[in-house]
């Protein structure tokens, strides 16, 4: 085993590796992969700039729309055009990088048919939905290549964007970063009587950095600290651009990074509208200028393009590296759509103790509470249909994005650091950036499943290579 089969992605000999590999072999490869990083230093676009002329933009890829009711999801290494009509090596969900965007009603019963066509093991994970263990694709639950798995789950909870991806111990990261995820959307009554834009006008964007060989293929060379690559992707396309209408769009945003934070802005100072995150809508619509939000958190966002003529652009831009992420180009044709004002969602706030419950402490970059992730050991218990007060700490090598399976919570607090919550923070979430000298508290409920073949759940951080290296706990509700 050598860093350049690890690279390499379409012939997955480098399968071998992570079913033998151990922690010290994670490092040692993410040491000597290291060395072939180099930090590209952009300057920022100041608002109102253009974009380098030089720059060849593509269009931006729109994953197919499909129907979790019934489907079958094969895992298999593929070969996508990411732009510039070169095809590069990826690991798909049915030939889709990124993989079909699910979309279900609440009510609706999930049957999807996985078939693990890579040849090592690997799980799906339906990051934000409220499943049953067996669906959840833990690590525990490995599909052995070749073999099938079928997921079947209830939805039964409110609209909004969740994602699915690969979930295996210590091999979370390379699947992800090589292309394996997809979004996964809930409509429900509330959010349709609302009548958001919908159709063209509603776009998921799945935005991540990328590292590409000499050939163009995708690679994974994290280091331990995080995976942080030097190209911006957006909906596995390089360089994308968009045509819009004189109309208000509906972006689904979710980072689909292994470790990087973006800071989004658009490059002419024009607003997002803010009116969901993780968990769905927010109480209200909100107008904001910069958005920050870390590996697995997403975002609801509405941006007006009626005042926008034919030719002109527009560049949604990542502050934190200056990267144009992607350029809205104008069509001129008009589409309509408003700005909702005044309710868009009814949310029951938790109401529960006013002074921890339990205390995690992010340390390091592979242990919670001082210990790492043992699939065999249950760290906790969680009594069910009781709200808790969880409290997360860090000594240090953040950003730690917390994340928490089988259930949403609600942020109370964040102090020192940053030292308060966001817009984007409120309502329900599964994902919470922690970010160095912060505290942050929740309150979370766990009232969907319970016991040991049902309520067994995971809090980790979704930084991949701290996931893959051991800050993860199993809990079960009970
Ligand atoms: Cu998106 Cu446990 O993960
Ligand atoms: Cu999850
Ligand atoms: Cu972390």
């Amino acid at each position: 085993m050598n860093s350049k089969q690890i690279n390499q992605t379409g012939n997955i000999e480098s399968a071998q590796i992570s079913r033998n590999l151990t922690r010290r072999d994670f490092l040692r490869l993410g040491l000597v992969a290291a060395g072939a990083i180099v930090v590209s230093k952009v300057a920022p676009v100041l608002a109102g700039g253009k974009p380098p002329p030089t720059t060849t933009r593509y269009p931006l890829r729109i994953p197919p729309g499909a129907s979790p009711l019934n489907y079958s999801l094969t895992a298999a290494p593929g070969s996508v055009d990411v732009g510039g009509g070169k095809n590069s090596s990826v690991l798909a969900y049915n030939g889709h990088f990124p993989g079909p965007t699910f979309r279900a009603n609440k009510g609706d019963s999930a049957s999807i048919q996985f078939t693990n066509g890579l040849s090592e093991a690997t799980t799906v994970h339906w990051h934000g939905m409220i499943v049953p263990t067996a669906a959840d694709g833990q690590p525990q639950d490995l599909v052995a290549p070749g073999a099938n798995y079928p997921y079947e789950f209830q939805i039964n909870q409110r609209a909004a964007l969740n994602w699915y991806h690969p979930h295996p111990h210590m091999a979370t990261g390379k699947h992800v970063v090589l292309g394996l995820a997809g979004a996964f959307i809930i409509n429900d009554a509330e959010e349709a009587a609302l009548g958001l834009p919908s159709g063209a006008y509603e776009i998921p964007l799945i935005v991540r950095d990328a590292n590409f060989d000499s050939a163009g293929n995708l690679v994974y060379n994290p280091t331990s600290s995080g995976y942080l690559a030097k190209n911006p992707m957006v909906n596995g396309t390089r360089d994308p651009y968009l045509n819009v209408d004189s109309a208000v769009y509906r972006f689904r945003v979710l980072n689909g990074a292994s470790a990087r934070l973006f800071k989004l802005a658009l490059n002419n100072g024009a607003l997002f509208t803010l009116i969901g995150n993780d968990g769905g809508l927010l109480e209200t619509a909100t107008q904001v200028s910069q958005i920050e939000f870390s590996p697995g958190e997403r975002l609801d966002l509405l941006i007006d393009f009626r005042g926008l003529a034919s030719g002109a652009t527009i560049m949604l831009q990542d502050l934190n590296t200056g990267w144009n992420l992607l350029e809205f180009r104008g069509t001129g044709v008009a589409g309509g759509g408003s700005i909702p004002t005044g309710t868009l969602s009814t949310i029951a706030r938790l109401s529960g103790p006013a002074t921890p419950t339990r205390s995690f402490s992010f340390d390091g970059m592979t242990r919670i509470n001082g210990q790492e992730y043992d699939m065999d050991r249950i760290d906790f218990q969680v009594p069910f249909g009781q709200t808790e007060r969880w409290r997360f700490t860090t000594k240090g090598n953040a950003p730690h994005p917390i994340h928490i399976h089988g259930a949403s919570f609600q942020v109370q607090s964040r102090t020192g650091g940053r030292g308060k919550v966001f817009e984007w923070e409120r309502g329900w979430k599964d994902t919470v950036l922690l970010n160095d000298r912060e505290t942050v508290e929740i309150l979370i409920r766990f009232d969907a499943y319970r016991g040991t073949t049902q309520g067994r759940y995971l809090i980790h951080c979704h930084k991949l290579e701290h996931e893959d290296q051991g800050m993860m706990a199993n809990f079960v509700v009970v």
